[in-house]
């Protein structure tokens, strides 16, 4: 009779279950990228991915920063083959995702894929319960670097349990992926999310407008401030590796201008990572300009990591900050309003005070030198009021540099 060597059998996982974790240094600021779903849903194929491969090098989203090409829900066959393995459908995969991976990596971009926890992903393809290790296999052998994983059809899991079952799988398949938690702040992932991924989804899905909740029966999308107000207060938990992630972006997908450059400015103080959700092939000079802006991306990929809060309101007006490494700040003014607002803001008269990060702007102590990172014109220094005007439903935004003393 054969008899099962125990202390063998440990001596071999040992590896596995002594040092399993998270693939660390990963995602040091926000992950920059693009995921199929708001603008594709499930129409997608190997011929949008090249091309929007394509378009990151050609529209200058590379050169910005964006680096992660994700294909969202609706990539598989509806059943997995004889083995148990996931299929890429043959009809919108024809090629394979090896060969998809290659074209992307070939571009010095990295492929990301999705799928869920549960028996179905939420748009009914094959979950990964019951088979995480073998799928985190197929990744790795696709040569995968980040996998966005969903909270669909999950009865009776544990939701932290079940995201450290994906995250040792993973890290048994010894590829380095970025591991991206959507869990839609349920179980409050940002008490649990660091220690299991790089980042976690806040909230329920995103909306392009800038206000509504939009109802579905059982659950809602929410437009930008929603989601905002919604999680304005989990800023302790963000930080270098391990990210609050506000959704991807709704920037370029019918919103005003106006309203895209606050979504963008707001996703960038909020430390949120940059996945854009429009259709980047598209050649729309003002979509490609504010996702583009490397002084605002900078207050995004700022090292310190640090999430921005709400300072004040003055009117209509409503103001946001975010220490940046050096001593520097971003400071946004938004016209929340429905016409347009002047601000007259007196720097002497407001020291900024981000009490949990021990930072403050102390214009009595210290000068700074004032940019507008929209519109890249010089407001001066902290030592003189800013006067501006601000149009409905936009923003300032500023970068306040440390003038040493
Ligand atoms: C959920 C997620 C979305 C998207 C869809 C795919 O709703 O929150 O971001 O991945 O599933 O079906």
């Amino acid at each position: 009779m054969n008899r099962i060597n125990l202390p063998f059998l440990l001596v071999l996982l040992l590896p596995v279950i002594g040092s399993a974790q998270k693939f660390d240094g990963l995602a040091l600021t926000p992950p920059m990228g693009w995921n199929s779903w708001n603008t594709f849903a499930t129409d997608i194929d190997e011929q949008l991915v090249r091309e929007v491969a394509d378009a990151f090098v050609e529209l200058g989203y590379k050169d910005a920063g964006y680096t992660y090409i994700v294909l969202d829900d609706g990539w598989m066959a509806k059943e997995r083959d004889e083995n148990g393995n996931l299929v890429p459908d043959p009809d919108k995969f024809p090629g394979g995702m090896k060969a998809l991976a290659d074209y992307v990596h070939e571009r010095g971009l990295k492929f990301g894929l999705y799928n869920c926890a549960g028996n179905k992903t939420c748009a009914g393809y094959p979950g990964s319960r019951g088979h995480e290790y073998q799928d985190a296999q197929l990744y790795a052998e696709w040569e995968v670097d980040y996998l966005k994983y969903d909270w669909c059809n999950t009865e009776n899991l544990d939701a932290k349990g079940a995201y450290q079952t994906m995250r040792d799988a993973i890290y048994a398949a010894g590829r380095p992926m970025v591991f991206s938690i959507c869990e839609w702040g349920q179980h409050d992932p940002w008490k649990w999310g660091s220690e299991m991924g790089h980042l976690w989804r806040t909230s329920g899905d995103i909306i392009n407008c800038w206000d509504c909740e939009i109802g579905h029966g059982s659950w809602s999308s929410w437009g930008i401030w929603k989601i905002i107000r919604m999680r304005e207060d989990i800023r302790q938990y963000t930080g270098p590796g391990h990210w609050n992630d506000f959704d991807m972006m709704e920037v370029g997908n019918g919103m005003t201008a106006g309203e895209d450059r606050v979504h963008f400015a707001m996703w960038a103080m909020l430390a949120s990572p940059l996945i854009m959700g429009n259709d980047v092939r598209i050649n729309d000079k003002e979509t490609i300009k504010t996702l583009t802006n490397k002084d605002v991306i900078a207050v995004n990929q700022d090292s310190l990591g640090i999430m921005g809060f709400k300072f004040s309101d003055e009117g209509n007006i409503e103001i946001w900050a975010k220490p940046l490494a050096d001593g520097d700040w971003a400071v946004a003014f938004i016209n929340m309003g429905r016409t347009s607002a002047k601000i007259e803001f007196d720097w002497s008269k407001h020291k900024i005070e981000d009490a949990m990060h021990n930072r403050w702007v102390d214009p009595d102590k210290d000068q700074y030198k004032i940019t507008d990172l929209f519109n890249h014109v010089d407001f001066g220094t902290t030592e003189n009021n800013l006067n501006a005007s601000i149009a409905p439903h936009d923003i300032l935004m500023t970068r306040l540099e440390q003038i040493k003393k």
